[in-house]
């Protein structure tokens, strides 16, 4: 991979001797302690080095048609493709394309994003490195940013964009995406807020937010709202995430080569028991039963998911209301059965969750103090 120039000692001191007579040296990649710009406003001596990484998605889509906005093709485009078509970018950073995946994010698993956030991990460790921008498709685009918001080592921004029409499309979205998802990694003001999601300008945090419509442009929301605004090139904060994040979390990717098998089992009026049964025959080590409700159990559910725990299967009850919080000993006496329960994550993100709390521990007790901790 092309590396970003270093910055020799020579060039060190041309750049103070520089800042001293007033004249900027353009391109000089940042010093990592360069003074923080005001919120969102680089300036040519400060611009940061930035990875763009593609992994595919609608971002990198393509329609038969302008007015194709939400039939089209995902995952054609390359990432250095994608860059060239927004040239505002490097007025902004010093940015390089880097093509991981080229798929449609539906088509993530556990290896794929271990891989992804291995290599993200990589890149963050060289100095030479200011943030990463990760281009994903919608769909999972919630999971890998909860899965790299708990596992990532580093203060650096990485922020995970996407679009929901392709380039291609009358009122294509992603260009503007993409500059300020680059915006916003190379905000000073973005480091130490763990991984974040730039979308439709707003900046959210990895851990709450979600896609919450089919074809909509602002189909990306968090119950608390956004972390801020990017606009007219300004990076805007106004909330802090509230729980623990990279570097404050027990979990390092570059320690984890596997996730443990955790399935998401969806309930409605007729489910069958049979998929309880069916996840643990897949080797799950973990149920997220996204049950009615407050995480409601029918009564002929009750049984199959006593009968998974016994065999040694976690048993989580999570929501599929999609908000509020899943009240422990509620809905079911969740203490006598030894099961758990989510705080406010979703099914999709419990699973994520889950599967990094089993790769500490197998103790109900404190497991529940996990979910309820991130
Ligand atoms: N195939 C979907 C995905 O890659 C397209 C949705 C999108 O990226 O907006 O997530």
């Amino acid at each position: 991979m092309k590396r970003f120039a270093r910055l020799n000692t020579l060039s060190v001191l041309l750049l103070a001797a520089s800042l001293a007579t007033g004249v900027a040296h353009a391109q000089l990649a940042p010093s990592a302690s360069a003074a923080p710009t005001q919120a969102g406003a680089p300036s040519e001596a400060r611009k940061a080095n930035i990875v763009i990484i593609g992994t595919g998605g609608t971002i990198a889509g393509a329609g038969a048609a302008a007015t194709n906005t939400a039939a089209y093709q995902s995952a054609v485009v390359p990432v250095d493709k994608i860059i060239a078509s927004v040239p505002e970018i490097a007025k902004i950073a010093n940015v390089k394309g880097e093509q991981v995946f080229q798929i449609g994010s539906e088509s993530f698993n556990n290896e794929r994003l271990l891989k992804l956030g291995k290599r993200v991990s990589e890149l963050l460790r060289q100095p030479d490195v200011d943030g990463i921008v990760i281009t994903h498709g919608t769909d999972t685009i919630e999971e890998t940013a909860y899965f790299l918001n708990l596992t990532l080592k580093s203060d650096k921004p990485v922020v995970v964009v996407g679009s929901m029409r392709p380039g291609t499309a009358l009122g294509a979205d992603g260009a503007l995406n993409l500059y300020d998802a680059v915006l916003v990694a190379s905000s000073p003001e973005s480091r130490g807020k763990g991984t974040l999601a730039v979308l439709n300008d707003e900046i959210h945090t990895g851990r709450d937010v979600t896609k919450t419509n089919t074809f909509k442009v602002e189909t990306f929301r968090s119950p608390f709202g956004p972390l801020g605004y990017v606009v007219e090139g300004r990076t805007l904060y106004f909330r802090l995430p509230a729980r623990p994040h990279t570097m404050q979390t027990e979990w390092d990717i570059d320690k984890l080569d596997k996730l443990p098998e955790v399935a998401v089992v969806y309930a409605y009026g007729n489910v069958n028991p049979a998929s309880v049964d069916a996840a643990v025959k897949n080797g799950a080590k973990a149920i997220v039963y996204a049950a009615t409700g407050n995480g409601s159990v029918g009564d002929y559910m009750v049984e199959p998911l006593k009968a998974a725990r016994a065999k040694g299967v976690q048993i989580v009850r999570a929501s599929r209301t999609g908000g509020g919080v899943v009240i422990r000993n509620a809905e079911q006496p969740d203490d006598k059965y030894d099961w758990l329960v989510t705080d406010d994550q979703l099914p999709q993100k419990a699973r994520i969750l889950m599967a990094l709390a089993l790769t500490k521990t197998n103790d109900t007790k404190e497991l529940q103090k996990i979910l309820w901790k991130y």
